[in-house]
């Protein structure tokens, strides 16, 4: 696979790191090397755009990263880029630097930022990095497997002591406006609430008649997930005990479920992806989102991923409700 046009790459990570950034990064830098293209690391995302942090890397700059959580390059969120000032700032560096292409790695604000530096001339191809799993077109974002199963071993230690204790224990997960964090954790934690923002709830229908039944049928503790878009588990927890008598704990999860070492999904999706990022480059594409639709990696127009909307199964919710009696 050879185009001409196409000598010179960049790669960033931007927004919100996740587990699996690392193994992105290595298969864009080592896919770029085998097609023979020069592959430029640009740090601290957008922000090391517009001010030229970049370097060459090759083969050996992404050793040992492939088990490492976070990201070589750091992330950050860059006002400055979301004005035209920032942008054709962006465009001008890559021009410095002799950029034929670029493969941005975030979520769907990185997207955005992908898009606009397309539409001022730099083909860039964006890859779904972000513990949420909240794109629309894609099934899968990478970071998230690697996400739950620090929210499973949290929620399994939480339940050692709320077991001990006979307590309600009520646990705040990531996951901003979306509840896939907060289902998935809530069916593999045997939990026996679980919120999620994509659906109305009530506090005594929801939240307080499942304990108080869950305690009649003989449970003595109980687990609560709550998806950070629904918040306030601290007065949750409050709440629950005055209404139940049953002690309550409140936990946020908060930045651990961010890091750690990749799993195996996350190391081998992320790898598919960078290669298949790279590749639509080398076939002249731009403007694209590489991302997983029938369990296949393939790719879609910005624009158009950017306007489709994921919903959360209602099998899913119905399910955990089933599983929690
Ligand atoms: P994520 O990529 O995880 O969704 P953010 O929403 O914080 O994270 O976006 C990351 C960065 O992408 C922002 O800091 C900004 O630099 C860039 N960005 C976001 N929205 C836009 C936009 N509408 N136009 C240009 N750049 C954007
Ligand atoms: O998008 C990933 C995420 O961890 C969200 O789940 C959370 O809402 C947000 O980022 C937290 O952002 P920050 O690290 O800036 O606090």
């Amino acid at each position: 696979m050879e185009n001409r046009n196409i000598r010179t790459i960049g790669v960033l990570t931007s927004g919100g790191d996740a587990p699996g950034m690392n193994a992105a990064i290595r298969a864009v830098v080592r896919v770029g090397n085998y097609y023979r293209l020069k592959v430029m690391g640009i740090r601290r995302g957008y922000n090391g755009l517009i001010n030229g942090e970049m370097s060459e890397m090759g083969p050996r700059s992404v050793s040992e990263t492939l088990q490492k959580g976070g990201t070589i390059l750091q992330t950050a969120r860059c006002l400055e880029f979301k004005t035209e000032e920032g942008v054709k700032k962006a465009i001008e560096i890559s021009r410095v630097f002799g950029l034929d292409g670029l493969v941005v790695i975030g979520g769907d604000g990185s997207f955005k930022g992908a898009r606009e530096l397309c539409k001022h001339g730099l083909p860039t191809i964006a890859l779904p990095g972000t513990i949420d799993n909240d794109i629309g077109c894609s099934e899968y974002t990478v970071g998230y497997d690697t996400c739950l199963n620090t929210v499973k071993d949290a929620v399994d230690k939480i339940r050692d002591t709320a077991q001990s204790h006979e307590r309600c224990s009520i646990i705040e997960v990531m996951g901003r406006a979306a509840g896939y964090i907060a289902i998935q954790a809530a069916i593999a934690c045997g939990a026996e609430v679980v919120l999620v923002p994509e659906h109305k709830w009530s506090f005594d229908e929801d939240v307080l008649r499942p304990i108080l039944e869950s305690k009649a049928r003989g449970k003595k503790h109980s687990i609560v997930i709550v998806a950070e878009g629904i918040g306030g588990v601290i007065e949750m927890a409050k709440e629950i005990e005055e209404k139940t008598g049953i002690e309550s704990r409140a936990t946020i999860l908060g930045h651990v479920q961010r890091g750690g070492s990749p799993t195996v999904r996350d190391r081998v999706i992320a790898s598919e992806m960078g290669g298949k990022a790279v590749e639509l480059l080398l076939e002249g594409k731009q403007n694209r989102i590489v991302c997983m639709r029938d369990h296949i990696i393939t790719d879609v127009d910005i624009e158009e991923g950017l306007a489709m909307t994921k919903t959360l199964p209602q099998a899913l919710v119905d399910l955990a409700k089933k599983l929690s009696i």
